[in-house]
């Protein structure tokens, strides 16, 4: 690209442009300067900059270089000193003035991205909407709230078992047909061939009866809710994972009437006080007596309904009272010993409260139900 025609100058020595006498010197430079400042004034953005810094500081081909090689260089000694001093004076306003407009781009850039950043205090805020606890969690600390009064602790349990806590504990054996109804994801099924363990995803909460007797000496009176698996079909009651409460009363004089009691006591605090209950035979390997708990219908009062299906009575969860082949597991004296135990599906006494149909419903994250119970 041709030089302007003062830049050209500098191509050429002093020599060539005709200059013998300092005097012509000062003039020389003043049209460089003036050059230089008018460029200066062009330079509005990054890339700008930096052609212009290169055009006259480049160390190869910088105007600045070209004066020194073409002019100072080969100046006659009558030239060279007041070349020199005149090449010191222009070079520091070279410097000084690219220097500040790079200074001058930064600011205006920082001008630019504090505006685009800046808060308008005069619009309407970000509506958070507040959440609240979903109603799984509130079923668990109301049941929770009426066994501390009660004088349990709350104890929490793995999720991951392996089937010796999930079954054989419990007096369900490998082959037992109990199994059959609380089939499960198994993690690591055993080696082909080989015993359990392998490990699964727990059927129920009672394995953590068996944890809490093996290190804990009677008396024991504990909850454990906590998340369960099974492999079930989804449908309106049934889900692959729910919610239950363990309980478990293990003491030298426990007798049916406290299970009854105890019983009675929870579903009248957690359904109302004119909720009846009713205990029907049943059958848990870990339990013996077995019972089935009845409520009586919530929707009718017992008088019969499409609800309970016209017989009064709702059906609540199991218990019983535990079997003494399960304290053989955890060395306890069974002849000394006495307790119940029993297991509440979370999630139905939460429908049931609430007049649910679906059980699905809970775990569809949809904000227009959930926001029902806050
Ligand atoms: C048991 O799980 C026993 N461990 C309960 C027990 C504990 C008995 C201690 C005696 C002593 P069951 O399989 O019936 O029992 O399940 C208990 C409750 O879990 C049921 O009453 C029901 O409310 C709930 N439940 C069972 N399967 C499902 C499912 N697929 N989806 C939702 N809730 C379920």
């Amino acid at each position: 690209m041709a030089l302007p025609v003062k830049l050209d100058s500098t191509s050429r020595t002093l020599a060539d442009l005709g200059v013998s006498l300092p005097d012509r010197i000062t003039a020389l430079f003043a049209d460089l300067r003036a050059e230089f400042d008018r460029e200066a004034v062009g330079v509005r953005d990054e890339s700008s900059w930096r052609v212009f810094r290169d055009a006259w500081l480049g160390r190869k081909s910088g105007v600045l270089t070209r004066v020194s090689d073409n002019w100072l260089k080969p100046a006659t000694p009558a030239l060279k000193r007041a070349v020199g001093a005149a090449l010191n004076e222009l070079r520091a306003h070279v410097e000084a003035t690219v220097q500040a407009r790079r200074t001058a781009l930064d600011d205006l850039a920082a001008q630019v991205a504090a505006g685009r950043d800046r808060v308008d205090l005069s619009l309407p805020g970000v509506h958070r909407p507040v959440g609240s606890a979903h109603l799984i969690t509130q079923t668990f600390r109301e049941i929770e709230r009426i066994f501390l009064s009660l004088g349990y602790s709350v104890v929490e349990g793995p999720e991951i078992e392996t089937p010796y806590y999930n079954f054989e504990a419990l007096n369900i054996p490998e082959h037992h047909p109990a199994r059959d109804t609380m089939d499960t994801f198994y993690i690591a099924p055993p080696p082909v061939g080989a015993a359990p363990p392998g490990l699964l995803l727990r059927t129920h909460t009672s394995p953590m009866q068996i944890h809490t007797m093996e290190t804990q000496q009677p008396p024991v009176r504990i909850i454990v809710p906590g998340k369960v698996y099974r492999r079930d079909n989804p449908d309106a009651t049934h889900s692959f994972m729910f919610h239950q409460i363990e309980g478990l009363a293990v003491d030298t004089d426990i007798t049916f009437c406290d299970f009854k009691g105890t019983i009675d006591y929870l579903v009248k605090q957690f359904f109302g006080p004119t909720v009846r209950t009713r205990l029907r035979p049943s059958y848990f390997p870990f339990t013996e007596p077995s019972a089935e708990v009845d409520a009586s219908c919530t929707a009718c009062d017992g008088a019969g309904c499409r609800v309970c299906k016209f017989s009064g009575w709702i059906e609540l969860f199991g218990a019983g009272m535990v079997d003494p082949a399960v304290y053989g597991f955890v060395n306890y004296d069974a002849k000394r010993l006495s307790g119940f135990a029993f297991g509440l599906g979370i999630d139905r006494f939460a429908m049931l409260k609430y007049g649910m149909h679906d059980i699905q419903v809970l775990f569809q994250n949809d904000a227009r139900f959930l926001r029902q119970f806050r």
